[in-house]
């Protein structure tokens, strides 16, 4: 890839779908915030932290990243976090966010959900005018029960309606194998009812029919990952006739043994087969990189063409959840700057490929 190419990637706005807040926490925040709040960590510094970012599936990765929440114990805690991953964001080139938070990891440690959306909010409203704009989606984790799932969700209706513009929908996330969609039906059911956004991992490391389950049990509107959909054509010819987007995580991917090689990579062979395939950082600071590093990564072992980044780019607005006149906004900004300067025509040497 030349430098020009990518700087016009770095450069360009973007929309983020699948970033997991507490997946932003870096190590250096992990020990500021263990250290305030009296939290005993498994490890001695912040280099023997980091050397236990060695994954070797799923499951490694949410021991470690279950771990590394532990330190998240007041409003401003989850404020400083959330203000930490805007600035990274916005510096590369982020313009909106759908932001993912896990309530059950710290209910369960008796912090009150109140506590968890009061703290990412305020630092989502003071990014605002500052030409960020951003979503709110509550996950629960599939490793837990319904139940879990359905108290949690009761939990959370006053704040549904008190953060109304900000707090959109609900996600599934955690250990994918053996926790299928289904296992969620009744909950999605009552989100619907509400009329709130639905979202679910699948198609991860479980198998392609759990994307299927998603779409037909819990009626999702994206799929977050959903890599191995290429594993099943008919899947992937339902995902292209019904544009519903994937929030594709490269690195993440890369570091959990998705893929052994981002040369491996389907995100490139979903594209051309028509699949809205969206590029996403997932948890940034056990990854190696925001979304930059994402974007640079697969369009760097997978030769992705100016015209495959530009539709990467623009997949992740038309699959945001914003209003339309807000979309078309994005969008012309993206316009402006992919298309400066460029005739557009083939062998333009100001549109390298
Ligand atoms: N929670 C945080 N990151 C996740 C991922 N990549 N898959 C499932 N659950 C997660
Ligand atoms: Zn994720």
């Amino acid at each position: 890839m030349t430098p020009t190419f990518a700087k016009k990637i770095a450069g360009a706005p973007k929309a983020e779908l699948h970033l997991h807040i507490e997946g932003s926490l870096e190590p250096e925040l992990i020990f500021k915030l263990a250290k305030r709040n009296g939290v005993a960590l498994p490890y001695d510094s912040i280099e023997a932290l980091r050397a236990a970012y060695a994954f070797t599936d799923l499951q490694s990765f949410l021991d470690i990243y279950y771990a590394g929440a532990s330190v998240l114990r007041t409003e401003d805690d989850f404020y400083e976090m959330t203000a930490a991953y805007v600035e990274r964001a916005r510096a590369d080139g982020v313009i909106h966010a759908e932001i993912f938070f896990d309530p059950q990891t710290h209910t369960e440690r008796g912090v009150p959900i109140a506590t968890v959306v009061a703290g990412i909010e305020r630092a989502l409203a003071e990014a605002e005018p500052r030409g960020f704009s951003s979503k709110m989606i509550l996950c629960f984790l599939r490793h837990l029960s319904e139940d879990d799932a359905l108290a949690t969700f009761e939990s959370a209706l006053p704040l549904f309606d008190a953060y109304a513009h900000r707090l959109i929908g609900i996600g599934l996330d955690s250990s994918e194998r053996g926790h299928p969609p289904s296992k969620f039906e009744r909950v999605f059911a009552k989100a619907r009812t509400r009329g709130l956004k639905r979202v679910a991992h699948a198609g991860e490391e479980g198998p392609p029919a759990y994307i299927d389950e998603a779409l037909d049990l819990l009626q999702v509107e994206r799929i977050d990952h959903g890599v191995r959909s290429i594993e099943d054509p008919s899947l992937v010819t339902r995902l292209a006739n019904t544009r519903i987007a994937l929030t594709v995580c490269p690195l993440s991917n890369l570091k959990l043994r998705v893929f052994d090689d981002m040369k491996h990579h389907t995100l490139k062979t979903l594209l051309e087969r028509g699949v809205a395939v969206t590029i996403n950082s997932d948890d940034p600071a056990y990854f190696g990189g925001y979304v930059n590093a994402n974007y640079l990564a697969a369009a760097d072992a997978l030769a992705l063409s100016d015209a495959a980044l530009y539709a990467i780019l623009r997949n992740g607005f038309e699959a945001s959840f914003v209003t339309p006149a807000e979309r078309n906004a994005m969008i012309a900004q993206l316009d402006a700057h992919w298309h400066a300067g460029s005739t557009g025509k083939p062998g333009d040497a100001r549109s390298p490929s």
